[in-house]
Order: C-alpha cells, then sequence, then structure tokens
C-alpha cells in the first residue's frame, strides 16, 4: 500500500481488449519492482506445471483470483512504486464493468495510459475509449503502440501509428504527453530501453507516467457537500455526508439547495475522536449539526453563500450509453446526481457523435455503447454544477429500471443557472389589498384581462402578428397593449443581452409586468423568443390561469430566408454570437394553447384564428 507522505497518482490503463492492456500491466508491476517477492517465480513455476507459457497478463490474473478469494481486499486497485511516487491503477483492465465505473465516476483518474497494438493499429474501442477520456475531462494521456516485435519494431510503422493517434486526440483537445513503442512481454519500453528500439528517444512509458500530475486537491475548491442522511438524536438533527469538494469549518453558513436555505454548521460530530472536530474538507465524510432546523433530506446539496452550485430544470448532457434497449427521445428515466436523484425526460437528442471519425449526426435513438448529447428536464429544480467547473457534482448517472443504462457530465451550455431568478432578497414586505376587484375591471371592459404569450424564433411573425391583433381588438372596444422583445429592451430591459441567464431575466420581468397589465384588466400581447421552456413556466406562474401560449411557428429556414433584420446572416458570419436557432437553443411549446404557422398560413389566417380564439376565452362572466 503507499505511504499516505508521499505523493500518489491514480492512472487508468484503457484500449481495446485484444491490445495487451493486461501484459502491460503485468510488466509495469515486474519492472518496477512493485510485485510482491517471489510472486513472478510463482506464477512462472505454476505455469510450467500446466505446461503452458509464461506470460504477464497471469499476474493479473493471480491478482484477479486472491480478489475472488477476498484474500486481497482491495486489488481493483494496483499499486506500482516508482522513485518518483506511488501510482495506483484503478480498476484493473479487463474488468467488465470498467466502462461503468469510467462513467459512473466510480473510478476518477488523473491520468490514462491508452494501448495501442502496433500491428493492429488504432481500433474502434481505442477511439471510443480515446473519446471517453475526452469526456471526463482526462487530458494527461500517454499512448502505448505496444507489440512492436510484430511489426518487425519498425520505426516507420510506429510514426506512422504515432501520426494518427495524435490526429485523433487532437480532435479531442487531448495532446498525449508521450507516444511510447513498447514491447510489454518483452519489457522494452516500460522502465528499460532495449537495443531493438533504439531509434526510438523519447520517455519510456514510466518516465511519461511519472511526468503526470496528480489531480489538484479537491479541498481547494468551493465547498460541495451532498447530503446523504439526516439522523435524529434527540433533539438534534445530524446531517451525513461526504465532502465532495472544498472545505468547512464550525461557524460557516452554509446555502443549501435547491431548497434554498440557509443555517450555520453548529458542529462537527466525531464518531471516534474524542475533541470534536472544527474544520473537515474534501474526502472526509460528515456530520454536521446546524444552528436552525432546516428541511433538509437525502440529495440536498450544501455549499457555502458565495459559488453555490447551480439550480436549473434542464441541462445538456454528454453521455455513454449503456443501456440494453437504445435511449429514446422523450424518454423518462432516473437521474442520480451526488446523493440526489430525480425523474428526468429526454426532451431533445441533439447529436450522436460517431467516436470512429467523431462526426456527428442528429438522431432519434442512443444505441449501446453510444456517445450522445441530450437535452434532459426534470420537474424538480436540480442542484449540479457544470463538469468543467466542478467535476465531481457534475456528473451524472441515468438508471432504466434498476440498471445503470448510461452516464456521462453536465454542461450548462446554452442553458442558464435559475437560481437568480428564485431566490427573493426582500424581507420585511407586506401584500396590499386592492379595493378596486378584479371582476369589476372585467364588467367594466366587458372581457377579462389574461396574457396572450407569442413564443417563436426570431423572424417566425411574433411582432407583426401582435400589433395586428392588437390593432383589431382595440377597434373593437378591447383593453389591450403589446409588450414587445425589441421595444422592452430599449428600457425596462436595457440591462439585459441575450446571454441564457440574461435572456432568464428578461422574461422574468416581461413574465411580471404582463401578469400585473393582466390583472389591470388589459389584454397584454407579448412578442419574445423566450426560447426557454422553465422561463415560459415562470411567466405563466406569474399570471395563473390568465395564461395562454401561442406557439408562432415558423422553421429555421423559413426565418432564415425572411431574415427581416439580417440578423441571420450576421449570427452565420459569426457577429452575433448566441443566436437563438443558430447558435443558442430554443425550446419549442409542449402544449401551447394555440399555435400558428406563419410558414405556411398568411398573416391575415393566423390573426384571424388568434382573433377567434380571444373570443372563445376572454369574454367576460365565462
Ligand atoms: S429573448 O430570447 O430574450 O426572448 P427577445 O424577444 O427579448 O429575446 O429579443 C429578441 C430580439 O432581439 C430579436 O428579434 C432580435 O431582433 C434581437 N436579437 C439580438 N441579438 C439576438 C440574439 N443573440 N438572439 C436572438 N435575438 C437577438
Amino acid at each position: 500500500m503507499a505511504d499516505s507522505a508521499r505523493e500518489t497518482l491514480k492512472l487508468v490503463v484503457v484500449g481495446h481488449v485484444d491490445h495487451g492492456k493486461s501484459t502491460l500491466v503485468g510488466r509495469l508491476l515486474n519492472d518496477t519492482d512493485s510485485l510482491p517477492p517471489g510472486k513472478a517465480e510463482a506464477i512462472r513455476t505454476m505455469s510450467e506445471r500446466r505446461g503452458m507459457p509464461f506470460e504477464w497478463a497471469f499476474v493479473l490474473d493471480a491478482l484477479q483470483a486472491e480478489r475472488d478469494q477476498g484474500i486481497t481486499i482491495d486489488t481493483t486497485q494496483i499499486w506500482f512504486r516508482t522513485p518518483r511516487r506511488d501510482t495506483v491503477i484503478i480498476d484493473a483492465p479487463g474488468h467488465k464493468e470498467f466502462l461503468k465505473n469510467m462513467v459512473t465516476g466510480a473510478a476518477q483518474a488523473d491520468a490514462a495510459v491508452l494501448v495501442i497494438d502496433a500491428q493492429e493499429g488504432v481500433a474502434e474501442q481505442s477511439r471510443r475509449h480515446g473519446y471517453l477520456l475526452h469526456l471526463l475531462g482526462l487530458g494527461q494521456v500517454a499512448v502505448a503502440i505496444n507489440k512492436m516485435d510484430l511489426v518487425g519494431a519498425d520505426e516507420a510503422r510506429f510514426r506512422a501509428l504515432e501520426h494518427e493517434v495524435r490526429a485523433y486526440l487532437k480532435q479531442l483537445h487531448i495532446e498525449p504527453a508521450a507516444v511510447v513503442p513498447v514491447v510489454a512481454r518483452d519489457g522494452d519500453g516500460i522502465v528499460r530501453r532495449t537495443a531493438r528500439l533504439a531509434w526510438y528517444d523519447g520517455p519510456t512509458l514510466v518516465e511519461a507516467i511519472d511526468r503526470f500530475r496528480p489531480a489538484v486537491s479537491a479541498a481547494g475548491q468551493p465547498l460541495r457537500l451532498p447530503i446523504q442522511d439526516v439522523y435524529k438524536f434527540d433533539e438534534r438533527r445530524i446531517l451525513v455526508g461526504r465532502i465532495e469538494s472544498g472545505r468547512l469549518s464550525v461557524g460557516d453558513r452554509l446555502l443549501f439547495s435547491p431548497v434554498n436555505r440557509s443555517a450555520r454548521v453548529a458542529s462537527i460530530e466525531a464518531w471516534n475522536a474524542s475533541v470534536a472536530p472544527r474544520e473537515a474538507e474534501a474526502g472526509q465524510s460528515v456530520g454536521i449539526t446546524l444552528d436552525e432546523q432546516l428541511f433538509v433530506e437525502r440529495g440536498t446539496l450544501a455549499s457555502h453563500m458565495e459559488r453555490p452550485p447551480v439550480e436549473t430544470d434542464v441541462f445538456r448532457a454528454r453521455l455513454f450509453w449503456l443501456g440494453r434497449q437504445p435511449l429514446r427521445l422523450g424518454q423518462t428515466l432516473k437521474l442520480k446526481l451526488h446523493t440526489s436523484e430525480a425523474p428526468v425526460t429526454v426532451q431533445s437528442i441533439e447529436r450522436v457523435i460517431d467516436t470512429g471519425d467523431l462526426s456527428s449526426a442528429r438522431a432519434e435513438q442512443v444505441d449501446r455503447n453510444a456517445v450522445a448529447e441530450v437535452v434532459l428536464r426534470s420537474r424538480a429544480m436540480l442542484a449540479l454544477d457544470a463538469h468543467d467547473a466542478l467535476p465531481r457534482t457534475g456528473r451524472f448517472v441515468l438508471i432504466d429500471g434498476y440498471d445503470i443504462a448510461g452516464g456521462g457530465i453536465v454542461s450548462m451550455q446554452g442553458y442558464a443557472d435559475q437560481r437568480g431568478l428564485l431566490t427573493a432578497r426582500a424581507t420585511n414586505v407586506r401584500r396590499v389589498e386592492h379595493r378596486v376587484g378584479i371582476d369589476e375591471r372585467g364588467r367594466r371592459n366587458g372581457h377579462v384581462g389574461g396574457v396572450l404569450w407569442l413564443t417563436g424564433l426570431s423572424g417566425a411573425g411574433k411582432s407583426t402578428l401582435a400589433v395586428e391583433v392588437e390593432r383589431r381588438l382595440f377597434d373593437k372596444g378591447y383593453q389591450v397593449y403589446v409588450l414587445d422583445g425589441d421595444n422592452l429592451r430599449f428600457g425596462l430591459n436595457a440591462d439585459l443581452g441575450f446571454s441564457p441567464e440574461e435572456r432568464a431575466e428578461n422574461i422574468r420581468r416581461v413574465g411580471e409586468v404582463a401578469a400585473l397589465f393582466s390583472r389591470a384588466g388589459f389584454i397584454v400581447l407579448s412578442a419574445f423568443i423566450s426560447p426557454y421552456r422553465s422561463d415560459r413556466e415562470r411567466a405563466r406562474a406569474a399570471a395563473k390561469d390568465r395564461f395562454h401560449e401561442i406557439y408562432v411557428r415558423a422553421d429555421l429556414a423559413v426565418c432564415e430566408r425572411r431574415d427581416p433584420k439580417g440578423l441571420y446572416r450576421r449570427a452565420r458570419a459569426g457577429e452575433i454570437a448566441e443566436f437563438t436557432g443558430i447558435s443558442a437553443p430554443y425550446e419549442p411549446p409542449e402544449q401551447p394553447q394555440l399555435v400558428v404557422d406563419t410558414g405556411t398560413e398568411t398573416v391575415e389566417q393566423c390573426v384571424d384564428s388568434m382573433l377567434s380564439y380571444i373570443e372563445r376565452n376572454f369574454a367576460f362572466g365565462k
């Protein structure tokens, strides 16, 4: 085992099943003098007795056998020692749970060795494993081109393979630290340089591994303590969990997400220490008590007030699918994220990635062992992190029935952190009752107030329809007013741009304004792209049952052809970032109250169907 004062590196060895990973690991152990004394000899003798030629892979088999007999405690982890430090190979190659463990984060490596057979070359599985490293953000990679003896230790063959594998990894933004020719069976290039590979002047595999850095300690990152359990002891409630990142001290104010409540740490409980600790950090399992009773349960994520996790009900998932059945659009699965569980629905399958050539295509389903980018939506708010910000709380597993069917990492690209929209800052405020009732206004106007929320792509015709319907309703004596995206961005929302957060805030404000107008008795026609479902649902909640969602539909191609403001052209040219439909998402309504299709209907037809909808739904007394 490692002695704790020494630095340790967590390494994973990946590659095609037949490319010699086990032999390479056996050799690594032997050539670094990391095998228990006599082990290699014992295996050699045993092979002879059985009349089999000795193979280094037997070392792993022997360790595996001990594991099965329960002799060694934890041999999914295999250690070897170099002069520099201890390295642990997590999740032995060949282990059938390997992919699953990588995807689920059971195995969190600092660095990887990708093994490629010199004769076979870069196989599909090599590419898939390469992709997995990229997906998991593992940038420290060494490539071992194995079985060089089978290609006559030929330098030209090596260079060609090196070129190929570097080109592939480059597309994944991985630059291997070294590409090393080896003959794992004989030990060439592992620790020793040998005559037959004399033309190679780079580092040996062990030298390359020794140059990797262990991941920075998670203790320096923002605090994340997913609550695993809440124990009630006499009067006290003890919140228990493992600190995934950061550190906490007694007296710290913690924020609990997604419940959005806070309290101070009153104590850190110790099970076997005589003095209660004052601090704890990443990697430790702790029990804490709070100075206030909050409703906190398993799955709640604790952080500090500064640098809290993201709150969202939708995110982009880069996913590795392992399910026997393909993943399908609209399917509901159980999402496991740190200690929380929530049902999620596959809202869209954005692309399925061919790990062979890294091309991607739109698809209706994701097959077993495929990699895809999908958008997942949950009913409840989730507390999570984007994987590139905080890996430990930024990965997830999907459960189908009782089986792990996939896993991957969270990306928030194109989606907003909704925390700001949910957090009420004002305290000591109290509602004032109006003395003019809603009914009184309705009776005088002859119609009820309400919000007609037009959503659709830029150029779909929202504003055109809104102002036309406004004119017609006004002429009929209605109290009516248009709230238009472009217009409000000159005033109320002049401080907002088009990032996901700013759009969310844009729609939050407009949703509130529209609700106010509707309570004042007006029919409000709001014309905003409002690309996010979550935002529109918030606007609906503000106006309660007076909210009518109207989907102004037109294909992207149609809108782009119209391009009334020349914005699509500029967006395509890269002059406008985050343009809806081009480089930012649009989530069409699921169950709009009315759909008008400006691609197939005339303005007049659309206006008529809106007017008749209004006549049916806004008469007073109905
Ligand atoms: S929303 O997405 O936040 O609902 P909103 O309806 O207020 O957008 O404003 C959309 C209008 O802003 C578009 O009609 C277009 O004229 C202009 N615009 C400028 N930049 C963008 C962009 N990046 N994406 C979409 N519309 C944009």
